[in-house]
Protein backbone atom coordinates (compact mmCIF):
# COMPACT_ATOMS: atom_id res chain seq x y z
CA UNK A 1 0.00 0.00 0.00
CA UNK A 2 -0.76 2.25 -1.73
CA UNK A 3 -1.37 0.61 -4.10
CA UNK A 4 -5.09 0.40 -5.80
CA UNK A 5 -6.85 -2.69 -4.89
CA UNK A 6 -9.85 -4.03 -7.35
CA UNK A 7 -10.38 -6.96 -5.88
CA UNK A 8 -13.22 -9.35 -5.86
CA UNK A 9 -15.25 -6.82 -4.16
CA UNK A 10 -14.77 -4.89 -6.81
CA UNK A 11 -16.27 -7.27 -9.60
CA UNK A 12 -18.86 -8.26 -7.19
CA UNK A 13 -20.24 -4.89 -7.25
CA UNK A 14 -19.68 -4.31 -11.08
CA UNK A 15 -21.12 -7.89 -11.75
CA UNK A 16 -24.49 -7.33 -9.99
CA UNK A 17 -24.75 -4.14 -12.29
CA UNK A 18 -24.23 -6.03 -15.31
CA UNK A 19 -26.21 -8.83 -14.40
CA UNK A 20 -29.14 -6.33 -14.21
CA UNK A 21 -28.80 -4.85 -17.17
CA UNK A 22 -29.48 -1.74 -15.70
CA UNK A 23 -26.46 0.20 -16.55
CA UNK A 24 -27.64 3.86 -16.45
CA UNK A 25 -28.16 5.87 -13.14
CA UNK A 26 -31.24 6.98 -14.96
CA UNK A 27 -33.60 3.96 -13.35
CA UNK A 28 -30.67 2.68 -11.18
CA UNK A 29 -30.13 2.33 -7.70
CA UNK A 30 -26.66 2.39 -7.98
CA UNK A 31 -25.56 5.60 -8.08
CA UNK A 32 -27.67 7.00 -5.59
CA UNK A 33 -26.49 4.61 -3.06
CA UNK A 34 -22.81 5.22 -3.80
CA UNK A 35 -24.02 9.21 -3.45
CA UNK A 36 -25.48 8.63 0.09
CA UNK A 37 -22.44 6.75 1.26
CA UNK A 38 -19.57 9.48 -0.39
CA UNK A 39 -22.33 12.17 1.68
CA UNK A 40 -21.90 10.62 4.33
CA UNK A 41 -18.16 9.81 4.40
CA UNK A 42 -17.32 13.33 4.06
CA UNK A 43 -20.49 15.00 6.17
CA UNK A 44 -22.16 16.68 3.48
CA UNK A 45 -26.24 16.17 3.21
CA UNK A 46 -26.24 15.76 -0.52
CA UNK A 47 -24.10 14.59 -3.05
CA UNK A 48 -24.18 14.70 -6.78
CA UNK A 49 -22.12 11.94 -9.18
CA UNK A 50 -21.22 12.72 -12.03
CA UNK A 51 -18.32 11.63 -15.12
CA UNK A 52 -15.42 14.18 -13.78
CA UNK A 53 -14.40 16.69 -11.66
CA UNK A 54 -14.67 19.21 -14.54
CA UNK A 55 -17.80 18.36 -14.79
CA UNK A 56 -18.73 19.17 -10.86
CA UNK A 57 -16.80 22.00 -11.46
CA UNK A 58 -18.85 23.43 -14.69
CA UNK A 59 -22.15 22.61 -12.97
CA UNK A 60 -20.86 24.45 -9.26
CA UNK A 61 -20.35 27.62 -11.49
CA UNK A 62 -23.83 27.41 -12.91
CA UNK A 63 -25.33 26.67 -9.64
CA UNK A 64 -24.22 29.66 -7.99
CA UNK A 65 -25.55 31.60 -11.17
CA UNK A 66 -22.61 32.94 -12.44
CA UNK A 67 -22.54 33.69 -16.70
CA UNK A 68 -21.49 35.51 -19.31
CA UNK A 69 -20.88 39.69 -17.48
CA UNK A 70 -20.01 38.09 -14.23
CA UNK A 71 -16.91 37.01 -12.62
CA UNK A 72 -15.59 34.19 -10.50
CA UNK A 73 -12.54 34.96 -8.06
CA UNK A 74 -9.68 31.35 -8.58
CA UNK A 75 -6.28 30.54 -7.61
CA UNK A 76 -3.78 30.90 -10.18
CA UNK A 77 -1.86 27.80 -9.09
CA UNK A 78 -4.08 25.27 -10.76
CA UNK A 79 -6.12 25.95 -13.88
CA UNK A 80 -9.14 23.89 -13.81
CA UNK A 81 -11.63 26.42 -11.73
CA UNK A 82 -10.51 29.28 -14.06
CA UNK A 83 -11.54 26.96 -16.63
CA UNK A 84 -14.82 25.82 -15.43
CA UNK A 85 -15.42 29.71 -14.92
CA UNK A 86 -14.54 29.97 -18.97
CA UNK A 87 -17.10 27.16 -20.05
CA UNK A 88 -19.72 29.32 -18.10
CA UNK A 89 -18.70 32.18 -20.16
CA UNK A 90 -17.41 34.10 -16.75
CA UNK A 91 -14.71 35.93 -16.20
CA UNK A 92 -11.89 34.52 -13.70
CA UNK A 93 -10.07 36.58 -11.49
CA UNK A 94 -7.42 35.64 -9.84
CA UNK A 95 -6.11 35.98 -6.00
CA UNK A 96 -2.35 35.48 -5.13
CA UNK A 97 -1.54 32.11 -2.81
CA UNK A 98 0.09 32.25 0.09
CA UNK A 99 4.35 31.06 -0.56
CA UNK A 100 4.14 28.42 1.91
CA UNK A 101 0.91 27.09 2.19
CA UNK A 102 0.71 27.54 -1.80
CA UNK A 103 -3.22 28.13 -1.37
CA UNK A 104 -5.61 31.47 -1.97
CA UNK A 105 -4.71 33.97 0.21
CA UNK A 106 -7.46 34.88 1.96
CA UNK A 107 -5.79 38.91 2.68
CA UNK A 108 -6.20 39.24 -0.81
CA UNK A 109 -9.72 38.35 -1.88
CA UNK A 110 -11.46 41.55 -0.78
CA UNK A 111 -9.94 43.75 -3.03
CA UNK A 112 -10.49 41.63 -5.95
CA UNK A 113 -14.44 41.50 -5.14
CA UNK A 114 -17.00 43.44 -7.61
CA UNK A 115 -21.00 43.80 -8.01
CA UNK A 116 -20.31 41.51 -10.69
CA UNK A 117 -18.69 38.60 -8.52
CA UNK A 118 -20.78 35.75 -8.19
CA UNK A 119 -18.61 32.83 -6.79
CA UNK A 120 -15.47 32.04 -5.80
CA UNK A 121 -13.45 28.61 -6.38
CA UNK A 122 -10.53 27.86 -3.78
CA UNK A 123 -8.24 24.62 -4.77
CA UNK A 124 -7.24 22.56 -1.72
CA UNK A 125 -3.62 22.40 -3.74
CA UNK A 126 -1.67 19.05 -3.07
CA UNK A 127 -4.20 18.05 -0.63
CA UNK A 128 -3.39 20.85 1.61
CA UNK A 129 -6.27 22.77 2.71
CA UNK A 130 -6.67 26.41 2.22
CA UNK A 131 -7.54 28.42 5.37
CA UNK A 132 -11.55 27.84 4.58
CA UNK A 133 -13.31 29.89 7.85
CA UNK A 134 -11.62 33.32 6.76
CA UNK A 135 -12.30 32.80 3.06
CA UNK A 136 -15.98 31.63 3.58
CA UNK A 137 -16.33 34.28 6.22
CA UNK A 138 -15.42 37.14 3.24
CA UNK A 139 -17.47 35.42 0.34
CA UNK A 140 -20.42 34.89 2.18
CA UNK A 141 -20.38 38.62 3.43
CA UNK A 142 -20.26 39.46 0.32
CA UNK A 143 -23.00 36.93 -0.85
CA UNK A 144 -20.52 34.94 -2.62
CA UNK A 145 -21.12 31.42 -3.31
CA UNK A 146 -17.87 29.23 -2.05
CA UNK A 147 -16.73 26.70 -4.35
CA UNK A 148 -14.09 24.44 -2.90
CA UNK A 149 -11.76 21.96 -5.43
CA UNK A 150 -11.38 19.07 -3.19
CA UNK A 151 -9.59 17.25 -6.65
CA UNK A 152 -6.65 16.94 -4.37
CA UNK A 153 -8.01 16.88 -0.98
CA UNK A 154 -10.11 13.83 -0.32
CA UNK A 155 -10.66 13.65 3.61
CA UNK A 156 -7.97 16.26 4.41
CA UNK A 157 -9.08 18.01 7.18
CA UNK A 158 -9.40 22.11 8.22
CA UNK A 159 -10.05 22.64 11.92
CA UNK A 160 -11.26 18.99 12.19
CA UNK A 161 -13.93 19.38 9.50
CA UNK A 162 -13.49 18.05 6.07
CA UNK A 163 -12.93 20.02 3.18
CA UNK A 164 -15.47 20.56 0.56
CA UNK A 165 -18.03 20.87 3.61
CA UNK A 166 -16.75 24.40 4.31
CA UNK A 167 -18.23 25.97 1.60
CA UNK A 168 -21.63 26.14 -0.43
CA UNK A 169 -19.97 22.88 -2.71
CA UNK A 170 -17.47 20.68 -2.23
CA UNK A 171 -16.07 19.17 -5.91
CA UNK A 172 -14.08 15.77 -5.57
CA UNK A 173 -12.17 13.87 -8.69
CA UNK A 174 -12.02 10.01 -9.35
CA UNK A 175 -9.67 10.17 -12.12
CA UNK A 176 -7.12 7.84 -12.13
CA UNK A 177 -4.25 9.40 -10.80
CA UNK A 178 -6.47 10.69 -7.42
CA UNK A 179 -6.68 9.48 -4.05
CA UNK A 180 -9.82 7.64 -5.01
CA UNK A 181 -9.57 6.49 -8.61
CA UNK A 182 -12.69 5.01 -10.63
CA UNK A 183 -11.10 5.49 -14.27
CA UNK A 184 -13.22 9.05 -14.20
CA UNK A 185 -15.77 10.32 -12.10
CA UNK A 186 -16.41 13.41 -9.75
CA UNK A 187 -18.39 13.90 -7.01
CA UNK A 188 -20.44 17.60 -5.93
CA UNK A 189 -21.18 17.69 -2.23
CA UNK A 190 -23.37 20.32 -0.35
CA UNK A 191 -25.36 21.13 2.48
CA UNK A 192 -28.14 23.15 0.78
CA UNK A 193 -30.96 21.49 -1.22
CA UNK A 194 -31.27 24.43 -3.74
CA UNK A 195 -27.95 23.94 -4.86
CA UNK A 196 -27.91 20.26 -4.85
CA UNK A 197 -31.16 20.01 -6.78
CA UNK A 198 -28.86 22.48 -9.28
CA UNK A 199 -26.36 19.98 -9.43
CA UNK A 200 -28.51 17.18 -10.30
CA UNK A 201 -29.92 18.64 -13.22
CA UNK A 202 -26.51 18.06 -14.84
CA UNK A 203 -25.84 15.16 -12.99
CA UNK A 204 -28.53 13.20 -12.84
CA UNK A 205 -31.68 14.46 -14.68
CA UNK A 206 -32.48 12.89 -18.06
CA UNK A 207 -32.49 15.76 -20.41
CA UNK A 208 -36.02 15.70 -21.35
CA UNK A 209 -36.66 16.72 -17.82
CA UNK A 210 -33.26 19.29 -17.05
CA UNK A 211 -34.08 21.27 -20.54
CA UNK A 212 -37.51 22.32 -18.51
CA UNK A 213 -34.93 24.53 -16.42
CA UNK A 214 -32.84 26.29 -18.99
CA UNK A 215 -29.42 24.49 -20.74
CA UNK A 216 -27.62 21.65 -18.90
CA UNK A 217 -25.04 19.64 -20.03
CA UNK A 218 -25.32 15.36 -19.74
CA UNK A 219 -22.66 14.59 -16.78
CA UNK A 220 -24.18 11.67 -15.99
CA UNK A 221 -21.85 8.83 -14.39
CA UNK A 222 -22.38 5.08 -15.16
CA UNK A 223 -23.59 2.32 -12.58
CA UNK A 224 -20.46 0.51 -13.45
CA UNK A 225 -18.46 3.80 -12.21
CA UNK A 226 -20.74 4.42 -9.04
CA UNK A 227 -20.46 0.37 -8.13
CA UNK A 228 -16.50 0.37 -8.53
CA UNK A 229 -17.11 3.71 -6.74
CA UNK A 230 -18.91 1.87 -3.79
CA UNK A 231 -15.75 -0.82 -3.48
CA UNK A 232 -13.25 2.21 -3.68
CA UNK A 233 -14.82 4.15 -0.64
CA UNK A 234 -14.37 1.37 1.77
CA UNK A 235 -10.57 1.55 0.96
CA UNK A 236 -10.10 5.02 0.74
CA UNK A 237 -9.77 6.06 4.35
CA UNK A 238 -6.94 3.14 4.30
CA UNK A 239 -5.28 4.74 0.99
CA UNK A 240 -5.18 8.23 2.33
CA UNK A 241 -4.11 7.26 5.74
CA UNK A 242 -0.81 5.44 3.93
CA UNK A 243 -0.50 9.32 2.21
CA UNK A 244 -0.09 11.04 4.86
CA UNK A 245 2.47 8.24 6.30
CA UNK A 246 4.18 8.66 3.00
CA UNK A 247 4.11 12.44 2.86
CA UNK A 248 5.62 12.25 6.65
CA UNK A 249 8.72 10.47 5.24
CA UNK A 250 9.17 13.45 2.82
CA UNK A 251 8.71 16.20 5.96
CA UNK A 252 11.23 14.26 8.07
CA UNK A 253 13.41 13.73 4.87
CA UNK A 254 13.51 17.56 4.87
CA UNK A 255 13.47 18.55 7.89
CA UNK A 256 14.34 22.74 8.57
CA UNK A 257 16.63 22.77 5.59
CA UNK A 258 16.34 26.80 4.45
CA UNK A 259 16.14 26.24 1.01
CA UNK A 260 13.36 23.44 0.37
CA UNK A 261 10.27 25.06 1.93
CA UNK A 262 7.46 22.40 2.79
CA UNK A 263 4.05 22.94 1.67
CA UNK A 264 2.24 23.09 5.54
CA UNK A 265 -0.23 25.22 7.10
CA UNK A 266 0.00 27.57 9.97
CA UNK A 267 -3.22 26.72 10.90
CA UNK A 268 -4.48 23.51 12.13
CA UNK A 269 -5.20 20.84 9.10
CA UNK A 270 -4.31 17.33 7.87
CA UNK A 271 -3.19 17.48 4.06
CA UNK A 272 -3.65 14.20 2.59
CA UNK A 273 -0.96 14.60 -0.10
CA UNK A 274 -1.94 14.00 -3.33
CA UNK A 275 1.31 15.23 -4.14
CA UNK A 276 3.81 15.99 -1.15
CA UNK A 277 4.93 19.85 -2.71
CA UNK A 278 8.00 21.96 -1.46
CA UNK A 279 9.51 25.03 -2.83
CA UNK A 280 13.19 25.51 -4.03
CA UNK A 281 14.90 28.41 -2.78
CA UNK A 282 18.45 27.00 -3.32
CA UNK A 283 19.73 29.98 -6.01
CA UNK A 284 18.73 32.19 -2.71
CA UNK A 285 21.49 30.15 -0.39
CA UNK A 286 24.44 29.44 -3.00
CA UNK A 287 22.19 26.39 -4.46
CA UNK A 288 21.77 26.65 -8.49
CA UNK A 289 18.74 24.99 -9.61
CA UNK A 290 20.76 23.12 -12.34
CA UNK A 291 22.82 22.01 -9.32
CA UNK A 292 19.99 20.77 -7.44
CA UNK A 293 18.57 18.74 -10.63
CA UNK A 294 22.33 17.11 -11.15
CA UNK A 295 22.44 16.13 -7.20
CA UNK A 296 19.39 14.54 -7.33
CA UNK A 297 19.69 12.56 -10.32
CA UNK A 298 22.92 11.53 -9.17
CA UNK A 299 21.44 10.01 -5.90
CA UNK A 300 18.13 8.58 -7.99
CA UNK A 301 15.93 11.14 -6.65
CA UNK A 302 12.46 11.02 -8.44
CA UNK A 303 11.02 14.86 -7.95
CA UNK A 304 9.09 16.81 -10.69
CA UNK A 305 10.38 20.26 -10.34
CA UNK A 306 8.55 23.27 -11.71
CA UNK A 307 4.60 22.23 -12.59
CA UNK A 308 3.75 23.74 -15.29
CA UNK A 309 5.72 26.66 -14.98
CA UNK A 310 3.80 29.04 -15.21
CA UNK A 311 0.26 30.45 -13.21
CA UNK A 312 -2.95 29.46 -14.95
CA UNK A 313 -3.49 33.39 -16.13
CA UNK A 314 -0.69 32.32 -18.54
CA UNK A 315 -2.25 29.08 -20.52
CA UNK A 316 -3.34 29.54 -23.75
CA UNK A 317 -6.51 29.29 -23.52
CA UNK A 318 -6.75 32.35 -20.82
CA UNK A 319 -3.84 34.15 -21.79
CA UNK A 320 -5.17 34.39 -25.94
CA UNK A 321 -8.85 34.20 -25.18
CA UNK A 322 -9.30 30.95 -26.77
CA UNK A 323 -12.41 30.12 -25.06
CA UNK A 324 -15.66 29.63 -26.91
CA UNK A 325 -13.83 32.15 -29.42
CA UNK A 326 -14.94 35.82 -30.69
CA UNK A 327 -12.56 37.04 -27.44
CA UNK A 328 -15.37 35.91 -24.57
CA UNK A 329 -15.69 35.87 -21.93
CA UNK A 330 -13.17 38.71 -21.23
CA UNK A 331 -14.40 40.41 -24.64
CA UNK A 332 -18.46 39.60 -24.28
CA UNK A 333 -19.96 42.61 -24.53
CA UNK A 334 -21.46 41.96 -21.08
CA UNK A 335 -18.41 42.22 -19.57
CA UNK A 336 -17.99 45.65 -17.81
CA UNK A 337 -14.72 45.03 -16.38
CA UNK A 338 -11.55 45.55 -17.35
CA UNK A 339 -10.12 43.97 -20.62
CA UNK A 340 -6.62 43.84 -19.39
CA UNK A 341 -7.28 41.22 -16.28
CA UNK A 342 -3.82 39.36 -16.70
CA UNK A 343 -1.08 41.65 -16.90
CA UNK A 344 2.50 40.04 -15.89
CA UNK A 345 2.91 40.15 -12.04
CA UNK A 346 -0.84 39.98 -11.44
CA UNK A 347 -0.18 37.19 -8.93
CA UNK A 348 3.63 37.69 -7.68
CA UNK A 349 3.55 35.03 -5.26
CA UNK A 350 2.31 32.30 -7.81
CA UNK A 351 4.49 33.55 -10.89
CA UNK A 352 7.79 33.12 -8.70
CA UNK A 353 6.60 29.77 -6.70
CA UNK A 354 5.26 27.52 -9.61
CA UNK A 355 8.56 26.85 -11.76
CA UNK A 356 10.38 26.45 -8.49
CA UNK A 357 7.94 24.07 -7.26
CA UNK A 358 9.37 20.21 -5.82
CA UNK A 359 6.91 18.00 -6.67
CA UNK A 360 6.71 14.29 -5.69
CA UNK A 361 3.33 12.08 -6.78
CA UNK A 362 2.63 9.80 -3.84
CA UNK A 363 0.20 7.13 -4.78
CA UNK A 364 2.99 4.38 -5.64
CA UNK A 365 4.87 1.85 -3.10
CA UNK A 366 6.21 2.79 -0.07
CA UNK A 367 9.32 0.76 -0.18
CA UNK A 368 9.65 2.99 -3.45
CA UNK A 369 8.67 6.63 -1.26
CA UNK A 370 11.46 5.31 1.97
CA UNK A 371 13.99 4.81 -1.15
CA UNK A 372 13.69 8.06 -2.29
CA UNK A 373 13.27 10.49 1.06
CA UNK A 374 16.39 8.90 2.02
CA UNK A 375 17.75 9.79 -1.69
CA UNK A 376 16.55 13.50 -1.02
CA UNK A 377 17.97 13.63 2.79
CA UNK A 378 21.48 13.11 0.81
CA UNK A 379 20.92 15.19 -1.93
CA UNK A 380 19.84 18.23 0.83
CA UNK A 381 23.23 16.92 3.24
CA UNK A 382 25.79 17.07 -0.16
CA UNK A 383 24.72 20.87 -1.12
CA UNK A 384 24.05 22.24 2.33
C1 LIG B 1 -7.27 20.59 -8.82
C2 LIG B 1 -8.01 19.84 -9.89
N1 LIG B 1 -9.29 20.20 -10.13
C3 LIG B 1 -10.02 19.57 -11.07
C4 LIG B 1 -9.48 18.57 -11.83
C5 LIG B 1 -10.30 17.94 -12.90
O1 LIG B 1 -10.57 16.60 -12.57
P1 LIG B 1 -11.21 15.60 -13.63
O2 LIG B 1 -10.08 15.01 -14.41
O3 LIG B 1 -11.93 14.59 -12.78
O4 LIG B 1 -12.15 16.38 -14.48
C6 LIG B 1 -8.15 18.17 -11.62
C7 LIG B 1 -7.55 17.09 -12.44
O5 LIG B 1 -6.39 16.82 -12.44
C8 LIG B 1 -7.40 18.82 -10.61
O6 LIG B 1 -6.13 18.49 -10.37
Amino acid sequence: MPVRIFDERDLERVGAVLQSGQLSSIGGAVTAEFERAFAEAVGARFAVAMNSAMSVLHASVAAAGAGAGDEVICDPICVFGAVATMYNNAVPVFVDVDPVTLTMNPDLIEGKITERTKALIVTHVWGLPAEMDRIVEIAHRHHIIVIEDCAHSLFATFKGKQTGTWGDIGSFSFQMSKQMALGDGGMGVTDNEELAKKLDLFGGAPTFHSVAYGLHWNYRITEQTSAIGLAQLEKARDYVNELIEIGKLYDEAVGNCPWLTIQKAPYPAQHTYHFWAAVFWGDRHGIEKEAFQRVLQEENCTVNIGYTNMPAYKHPVIAQRMGYGRGCPLDCPFYTGSHNQYPEGLCPVAEEVIPRLVLVYTFSHKDFHKRNAEALHRVIERLS
